[in-house]
């Protein structure tokens, strides 16, 4: 399933903003300027980003996505986001040798080189916030967003610790919940603030906008992994039920496929409750959510 065709040009934006943003192939060293842009131009949805512009967009409707502060920050995401299927994708990770259809990173180009060029995307993704167009004040805070999202103090890589862990063991609802809202929601999280923090949003609504974030991240996860078994690896373009064969900590292992789709349909409306206040500003954002709950890959 595509993004809704409105979102399309959000996309082309964010596709054109990632290209600027990253070292060219030519540039020195080549092999690794490759490997980068190979993973960030594999297929990716761009469902971080988007949600970075459309967050901002609710506060700045006229946004030129281009040359704006959201824009550095929905690049940086994304940025973090291909680091951590680069990594996650590794040997001593999930080991997995397909990522959006195509061969993952350390396929490609061989371990040392894949190790590098997430390093390189997460290094990278703090320079293109620090050179935002914007005030002091809002690259500040877009810094500590992204950071403690993609940290280890539930955030990304505490997440991914505690689903490592996890593996093949029997684990509580409230692992399961830690894990999805670190590994996946915190960075979705991200994308939602650093947006609204971006064009000027006051302490409410970037707080409003967090928790709806948060909790449509959580959504987004539940979803993956109900995806992980009904889907197959064509459909997703990465090896499907992967997450059985790893006895992986997940909903449908924890609660069943049913109740699972029950869970991811009660977090979105909890959601897109949040967005209430925002009233028809929110409406592409409310459809981005559902998008995500409903998504098949
Ligand atoms: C798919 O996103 C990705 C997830 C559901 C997140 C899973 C979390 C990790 C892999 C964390 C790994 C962390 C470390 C530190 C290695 P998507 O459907 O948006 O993918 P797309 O960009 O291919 O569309
Ligand atoms: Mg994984």
């Amino acid at each position: 399933m595509n993004l809704p065709d409105f979102f399309e040009q959000d996309r082309l934006a964010v596709d054109a903003a990632l290209g600027r943003l990253l070292p060219a192939q030519t540039t020195e060293p080549i092999s690794i300027h490759t490997a980068m842009r190979y993973s960030v131009f594999a297929g990716g949805k761009r469902i971080r980003p988007i949600l970075c512009l459309e967050t901002a967009r609710i506060f700045e409707p006229d946004i030129q996505p281009d040359a704006s502060h959201a824009m550095h920050a929905a690049c940086a995401i994304e940025f973090i986001h291909t680091y951590s299927l680069i990594h996650d994708d590794l040997p001593a990770l999930d080991n997995d040798d397909l990522r959006r259809g195509k061969p993952t990173c350390h396929k490609q180009f061989g371990e040392a080189i894949a190790i590098l060029a997430g390093d390189g995307l997460l290094t990278l993704a703090f320079q293109i916030i620090g050179e935002s167009p914007t005030s002091a004040e809002r690259t500040l805070a877009a810094l500590q967003e992204v950071s403690s999202a993609a940290g280890t103090v539930k955030g990304m890589v505490g997440g991914q610790v505690a689903d490592l862990e996890s593996e093949g063991k029997r684990v509580e609802p409230q692992t399961l919940e830690y894990i999805h809202r670190s590994k996946t929601a915190a960075l979705i999280r991200a994308s939602v603030s650093t947006g609204a923090i971006s064009a000027g949003a006051g302490i409410a609504d970037v707080a409003r906008l967090r928790k709806f974030g948060e909790t449509i991240g959580w959504a987004f996860q539940v979803t993956d992994d109900i995806l992980d078994v009904e889907e197959s690896s064509a459909a997703l373009g990465k090896t499907a039920g992967k997450d059985i064969a790893q006895q992986k900590a997940t909903y449908p292992a924890v609660f069943g496929v049913a109740q699972s789709h029950e869970i991811a349909a009660k977090l979105a409306k909890d959601a897109i409750a949040q967005l209430d206040s925002f009233g028809e500003r929110a409406s592409r954002l409310r459809a981005l959510a559902e998008f995500l709950v409903h998504r098949r890959a």
